[in-house]
């Protein structure tokens, strides 16, 4: 197991299979992208499955999402579900990703066992698209999703970030749109991982301001108290239901405490919190020929290193070295 000395089970595995993009969203990246991590640095194929087979296999992990970067960017990627898809326990495989290219891998990729995505879409707009992102690729974006359905990957999250005169008007246009899709929306507060450095607390759209803007459309109440685990979207039945909402407000109502996550980025490192400031080896342990028991036992004790939680709220509060791409949202 996965322990922490306050009592957490990691039993959510977020794998990052490469940090590079081919957006370049304003939140995330500079317009030039960044300094990409060394091809000899990055996990093989057979590398990412050992490691998520240990964690399953071994210490405790059900559910693994395979994050980027932009996941779909890695050659890799179907043979990757595929062999994960066939470890006992079987994990719930999951996939986070900006869209682009699924119309191509949906059904590839649900073939190979991928169970569902989250697909992130800030805006409806061709033109908010390209502001946000510094590419024309929204019609991409869409093509995916609509791939995602026909595929049967169920059920589809799609993920937004607001940004206050940019696109946080659209919030109740962005709800419509995916309840008639049957997609299930959830905003998401803006948190400070930008390499720029950009993020400020007092022009952050807050979760109780995407509620307020939400509220004059849509009747909102909270979803009542199930067997949700940690997942970090607090939601909300949408006109009483069945249909819901979600928010990720990791900044003004940090989930910390309840936090079930571990992260393994693309170059080999367990990072026990997305803010984590110090990482564990695996790759370089790994390549020097450490047993599943090694392995286990470095990862074991990363997680026990585990801080209580992000801290963005605390004063002495420092983003990580690691931008969002690298870390694997
Ligand atoms: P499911 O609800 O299981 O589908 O996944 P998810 O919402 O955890 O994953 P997704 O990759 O769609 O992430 C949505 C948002 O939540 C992103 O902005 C992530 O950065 C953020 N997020 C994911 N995990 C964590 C976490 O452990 N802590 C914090 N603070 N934010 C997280
Ligand atoms: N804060 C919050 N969410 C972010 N994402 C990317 N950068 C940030 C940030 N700084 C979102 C993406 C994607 C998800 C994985 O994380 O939009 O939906
Ligand atoms: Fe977990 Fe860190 Fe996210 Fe808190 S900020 S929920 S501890 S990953």
């Amino acid at each position: 197991m996965l322990l922490d000395t306050f009592g957490r089970r990691a039993v959510d595995l977020r794998v990052s299979l490469t940090d590079r993009c081919n957006l370049r969203c304003t939140y995330c990246m500079p317009e030039e992208g960044m300094t990409w991590l060394a091809k000899s640095t990055l996990l093989t194929d057979d590398e990412v499955v050992r490691l998520v087979r240990i964690a399953v296999t071994r210490l405790g992990v059900r559910e693994v999402r395979f994050t980027g970067g932009e996941p779909l960017l890695r050659p890799g990627l179907v043979g990757i579900v595929a062999a994960c898809a066939l470890l006992d326990p079987r994990p719930e495989l999951s996939l986070t990703t900006n869209g682009i290219g699924l119309a191509r891998t949906a059904s590839a990729l649900r073939a190979a066992g991928l169970d569902r995505v989250n697909v992130s879409l800030d805006t409806l707009d061709p033109q908010t698209f390209q502001r946000i992102s510094r590419r024309d690729r929204h019609h991409d974006v869409l093509a995916g999703l609509d791939a995602a359905g026909a595929a049967g990957l169920s059920p589809i999250k799609v993920n937004a970030v607001l940004m206050r005169g940019l696109n946080d008007h659209e919030a109740p246009d962005l709800l419509g749109w995916c309840l008639a899709r049957g997609y299930e929306l959830r905003f998401i507060e803006q948190m400070p991982l930008d390499p720029q450095h950009g993020w400020d607390r007092a022009t952050m759209v807050t979760a109780a301001e995407i509620l307020d803007r939400l509220q004059p459309r849509f009747t909102l109440t909270p979803e009542p108290p199930g067997r949700r685990g940690s997942a970090p979207a607090e939601r909300w039945l949408v006109d009483g239901g069945p249909a819901r909402v979600g928010v990720i407000a990791s900044v003004t109502r940090p989930f910390c405490r309840a936090c079930d996550r571990t992260r393994l980025t693309a170059d080999g490192q367990v990072r026990t919190c997305l803010f984590a400031t110090e990482e564990s080896d695996l790759r370089t342990a790994l390549r020097a020929g450490a047993s599943d028991a090694e392995l286990s036992g470095l990862w074991r004790a990363a997680m026990w290193g585990k801080k209580a939680g992000g801290g963005i709220g605390e004063p002495q509060f420092r983003q990580p070295e690691r931008p969002m791409s690298a870390i694997g949202g």
